[in-house]
């Protein structure tokens, strides 16, 4: 079954999908993984040491992020879903075939999460006295049930990078238990605990008066952000130890871009400059001051989150060619569809169409051939919009690039459709980039989507 293709406008796909991606890993990791873990172990130290202060900031804490992983988290992640289903169906349908099962239990655990949450919270203050060991051993069931989706999603996001034998064994565990399967699952579980010890000393900071208590708390705080940052570190170094040199060639372009990619250095300085004041927090909050915390935590936060950003990035772009290296293309053309199409022409064999327009004219013939290449990637005059990318290219000049894609730029899938195709691409980007031919942003929606008129 062939999908209709939609391209976001000014944003574009790929955009859209890491907005709503990267703001509920925040989440996911740094809310219900880091804090939530942060809160039971600040209730157990409360119970062990009977602190009403530990445990009243435990208490406080939950009751003001609780609404973040069960609303927020909730939405974001199912978000995800909804877009990726009508932005990449092809893709997440082929996902969904392989790690069915994973997903399937993904469901059921997240649902359980949400309830034992919710439970946690509520019993809160009746579970008190002979209840309260109960109590704490119920918000570390949490924190276990927190870990296991981390478990089944890392299984599925570190096949998109090092789908390593699946191409050819088609097997269910090699797919999930790839080679960046345990590397990455470390590195997200740091990435979760640096992103709540910030959190929870940001709260700590702003809400306790109590000035023992919060050099007492803001220790601990301190020590998980240093042990985190070197978990970061070794883990990003393993990690990036298994990805095909292939992919690793692009790091820095998936960052820089092709603006700034000449100079890596600016790749290296940001990145060392980041560990440095993550550092200088971590090491601030150990010793317990609290007005060097006060002022360095917030650059340490926005690191952290650029640091995700940035983690998040790499590993969704160096796999360009590909969606799922080895069987689809980024632009969901699977490997072994791309040589039949170049043979039997890609509009010949589509369905939206020939359903629809079948007109040959240079709009719906030239749009089409560019939803179906390229709007995974490129809008027509957003961010990385095509018109730019072609401008003071001459029409021939742009049909001999559509013929070498993967050699101008080895992170592009080639171009998949006949000669005559790759002429009429070249004529549509050349008069679109050279404003004989406007498409404006609504009806752009409606006609290169699927060419409905
Ligand atoms: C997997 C994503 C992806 C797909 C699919 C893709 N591109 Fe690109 N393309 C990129 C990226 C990323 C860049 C570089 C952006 C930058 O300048 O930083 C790029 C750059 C370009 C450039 C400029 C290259 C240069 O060195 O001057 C052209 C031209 C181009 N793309 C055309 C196309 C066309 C036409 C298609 C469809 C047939 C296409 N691309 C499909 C990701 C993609």
């Amino acid at each position: 079954m062939q999908f209709p293709i939609y391209e976001i406008p000014y944003l574009g796909n790929g955009m859209t999908i890491a907005l709503d991606a990267v703001l509920h890993v925040i989440i996911s990791h740094g809310i219900a993984i880091g804090v939530i873990t942060l809160i039971v172990i600040s209730e157990y130290i409360g119970f062990r040491k009977s602190s009403m202060d530990w445990e009243n900031f435990a208490k406080e804490f939950l009751k003001v992020t609780i609404i973040i992983p069960t609303g927020v988290g909730a939405v974001t992640g199912v978000g995800i879903w909804f877009i990726t289903s009508a932005l990449a169906p092809n893709g997440i349908g082929s996902m969904l075939r392989i790690f069915f099962w994973p997903w399937f239990i993904e469901w059921i655990v997240f649902t359980l999460e949400v309830i034992v949450l919710l439970i946690y919270y509520f019993t809160w203050d009746k579970w008190r006295g002979e209840r309260k060991k109960q109590h704490i051993y119920l918000g570390v069931s949490y924190t276990l049930l927190a870990i296991s989706s981390a478990f089944l999603i890392t299984g599925i996001l570190g096949f998109m990078l090092t789908s390593d034998g699946w191409p050819w064994d088609k097997s269910f565990w090699s797919a999930f238990f790839n080679p960046s399967f345990l590397p990455q699952l470390l590195l997200r579980a740091s990435m979760a605990f640096a992103l709540g010890s910030i959190f929870s000393s940001a709260f700590l900071l702003v809400t306790q008066r109590n000035s023992a208590f919060r050099k007492e708390a803001l220790r601990l705080f301190g020590k998980v952000s240093m042990v985190s940052l070197f978990g970061i570190i070794i883990f990003s170094w393993w990690y990036y130890g298994v990805v095909p040199s292939s992919f690793k060639t692009h790091t820095i372009f998936s960052i820089l871009t092709s603006r700034f990619s000449q100079q890596p250095e600016i790749f290296y300085a940001i990145n060392a400059i980041g560990i440095f004041i993550f550092f200088l927090f971590a090491l601030s909050a150990m010793r317990g001051p609290v007005f060097s915390s006060r002022i360095l935590i917030i650059p340490a936060l926005l690191l952290c989150i650029g640091f995700i950003m940035e983690f998040e990035r790499v590993r969704e772009f160096i796999r360009g060619p590909y969606l799922m290296p080895g069987y689809m293309y980024a632009n969901q053309i699977l490997l072994k569809e791309s040589s039949f199409l170049d043979k039997e022409g890609t509009l010949e064999n589509s369905y939206w169409y020939n359903m629809t327009t079948n007109k040959p004219d240079i709009i719906s013939q030239g749009g089409n051939l560019f939803a179906r290449n390229c709007s995974m990637c490129h809008t027509i005059d957003g961010i990385n919009g095509i018109k730019t990318k072609v401008k003071e290219r001459p029409e021939d000049g742009i049909f001999v690039i559509l013929g070498h894609m993967h050699e101008m730029a080895p992170f592009m899938p080639p171009f998949s459709g006949t000669e005559q195709e790759r002429r009429i691409m070249a004529r549509f980007l050349y008069q679109l980039a050279n404003g004989k031919i406007l498409i404006e942003a609504p009806s752009r929606f409606i006609q290169i989507k699927g060419g409905v008129k």
